[in-house]
């Protein structure tokens, strides 16, 4: 068996057998087969699909590329993952949240794809947060506080970290075989028990249609079901930005704003209706409605933010930054966007968005790149409002001015009114 067959023969529509899967995924893993050769085979799975038991033989495959965690002394383990969004600072809120009430939540998350951006990214944002803990403290942080997040610098899927860093530079991020893969390999890695997935569609999503979203959830699930996990599926939209900040660390101090209950409206229908289901699902409540309503308390009475304090805490970071915001370093210019327009902003493309916040340095074009964590665009009005003349519609933050200022008059084309 050698790659250059398995390549051939994806590129020309075919099946791929169990093992033809496995020699790939683990030759790659140990250093094997050359990244050029790995990104060629991607682009042909890319291209041409794969069949479910393709997909699941491949999520198999990327699992046993390292290790898997048992934590079963910890109870029920539930973990949440979102398919990419633009914006999508959710697991920032609901993880402590859902921990504040009780619930064991060990997350590994991963870093921006794309134009969207990535929770750990959003994390190192934060002085001293470590996102590679070895394995050991992992649990130890999950069993002592109730919760940890982190990267994929530990030995769990290290498959997908390596596959993930090329779809991102050779743009293969939006297909079912590889989302799946990729989110269910490092699910079953890090041990969860219950698994709720935010499955976005719209132009800030890799599945453009509702029906892309309802077919990439159904190979979810079957696949989570296949494993022996509790899996569930929520469609949630991603047409527009969600909430005002894109971009690392002012993503973040949107997070800490939501969690001391200065709560974004979009926000807070994707993270009751995920944080709802995750209760659900671990049978600590049937009623989504009181579900809801006890998240809410939470957040009132400063428990979730607590919660918050202590997981940055407990993994190296600097908790007086998320005491005061104040602290995060600001880019160095911050433009102001007007369109010189009124009337209703009828869409607010979060695709391009996203892209510019690459451009921005928010995220990476080549896997070596170095993130900025202060640059990225507030969305001041989003579709739906209306807007008069003067009114500062977006903020620009940038380290660069001839970016700053291109980004400014690319985002003010964007603006649809
Ligand atoms: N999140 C992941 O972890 N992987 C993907 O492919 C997409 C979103």
């Amino acid at each position: 068996m050698n790659i250059q067959e398995i390549i051939a023969k994806k590129r020309d529509k075919k099946e791929l057998s169990t093992k033809e899967i496995d020699f790939f995924i683990q030759s790659y893993t140990r250093g094997e087969i050359e990244d050029y050769q790995a990104s060629a085979l991607i682009m042909c799975i890319y291209i041409n699909g794969m069949t479910e038991r393709e997909i699941t033989d491949l999520t198999i495959s990327m699992v046993n590329s390292g290790e898997v965690l048992d934590m079963s002394d910890l109870g029920t383990v539930i973990d949440k993952h979102s398919t990419g969004g633009v914006g999508d600072k959710v697991t920032l809120i609901l993880a402590p949240l859902i921990s504040s009430l009780g619930l064991p939540v060990a997350k590994m998350s991963g870093r921006g794809l794309g134009y969207t951006g990535g929770t750990i990214d959003k994390l190192n944002s934060i002085p001293g947060y470590k996102t590679d803990i070895e394995i050991e403290q992992f649990k130890e942080n999950v069993k002592k506080i109730g919760i940890s997040i982190i990267g994929q610098t530990m030995n769990l899927a290290p498959a997908d970290k390596k596959i993930y860093a090329l779809r991102d530079s050779i743009n293969a991020v939006g297909s079912i075989p590889l989302i799946v893969s990729s989110i269910m390999s490092k699910k079953i890695a890090a041990g969860a028990d219950k698994i709720v997935l935010d499955v976005t569609y719209g132009s800030g999503a890799f599945m453009k249609t509702m029906e892309q979203a309802e077919e990439l959830s159904k190979v979810l699930v079957k696949v989570g079901k296949l494993a022996g996990k509790d899996t569930e599926c929520v469609i949630t939209p991603m047409e527009q930005p969600l909430g005002k900040a894109v971009g690392n660390s002012l993503e973040v101090i949107e997070a800490i704003e939501f969690l001391k209950g200065n709560m974004l409206e979009d926000v807070k229908d994707v993270v009751l209706e995920l944080g709802s289901h995750m209760i659900k699902l671990a049978k600590k409540g049937d009623d989504l409605e009181k579900n809801k309503e006890r998240m809410l308390e939470n957040i009132f009475n400063g428990k979730a933010f607590d919660k918050f304090k202590q997981l940055v805490e407990n993994q190296g970071g600097d908790v007086s930054y998320i005491e005061n915001t104040d602290k995060f370093e600001k880019a160095k210019y911050i433009m102001e966007v007007k369109i010189n327009k009124s009337g209703e902003i009828k869409s607010l493309d979060a695709e391009k968005i996203g892209n510019l916040c690459v451009l921005l340095g928010a995220g990476r074009i080549k896997k070596e790149d170095k993130i900025d964590s202060s640059v990225g665009i507030v969305l001041e009005k989003k579709t739906g409002e209306y807007i008069k003349e003067d009114d500062i519609v977006a903020y620009v933050h940038s380290n660069d001015k001839e970016i700053g200022e291109e980004v400014v008059e690319k985002l003010k084309e964007l603006y649809c009114v």
